[in-house]
């Protein structure tokens, strides 16, 4: 069924959902314009400068730490419930080593305002450019936190994506 255009919170417990579990899955191009995903279990979307805006947490060692830094845009999409081992996949291997889109078998189709694309496959889309990043400050987190989250000084940064386009399956509260 063809996609449409919904607003940026209409499906908000929906994405939340999704992102505790499987997971969402974070696009964004390399250097090359290559497409690559990974797995974000943690986020969140709110109102920043009066604008829509799609907080991502990516730490230093993710090949998708380097692609948005340099291509400046990304897109998050809800996998249905059929695909949540993907989430396990694109969670697991980097893009530094492998093309996730051919090896999960996931389709890269355009975008409407980014020029990372959209996982075909997923039932709700999320389009972002980057407007702000914040770097984690690890001196000012809870000592059990940062003792949980971060045994290797592997800390995350936060990219603000303001949300340009939202599309959504018009079932998607079925298939997921
Ligand atoms: C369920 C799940 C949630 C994850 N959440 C995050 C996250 O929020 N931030 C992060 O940096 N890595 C997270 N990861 C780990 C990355 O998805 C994983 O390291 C991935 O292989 C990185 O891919 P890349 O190197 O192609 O960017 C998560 C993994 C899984 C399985």
């Amino acid at each position: 069924m063809a996609k449409t255009v919904v607003g940026p919170m209409e499906f908000l417990p929906e994405t939340l959902q999704s992102l505790s579990s499987p997971g969402l899955l974070l696009v964004s191009r390399d250097g090359r314009g290559r497409p690559n995903a990974m797995t974000i279990g943690w986020g969140s979307i709110g109102i920043y400068w009066g604008l829509p805006i799609f907080i991502v947490p990516v730490r230093r060692s993710r090949y998708t730490y380097r692609c948005i830094e340099k291509t400046e845009d990304f897109t998050v999409n809800v996998l249905p419930r059929r695909l949540a081992d993907v989430a396990a996949f694109c969670g697991t291997v980097s893009g530094r080593d492998h093309d996730k889109f051919k090896d999960a078998d996931l389709t890269a189709a355009p975008s409407l305002r980014v020029k990372s694309p959209i996982v075909e496959e997923c039932v709700l889309h999320y389009e972002c450019r980057l407007v702000h990043k914040n770097d984690l400050n690890p001196k000012t987190l809870p000592g059990g936190i940062r003792r949980s989250a971060y045994r290797r000084p592997d800390y995350h940064r936060f990219f603000f994506g303001e949300i340009l386009a939202v599309r959504a399956e018009p079932n998607l509260r079925r298939r997921i």
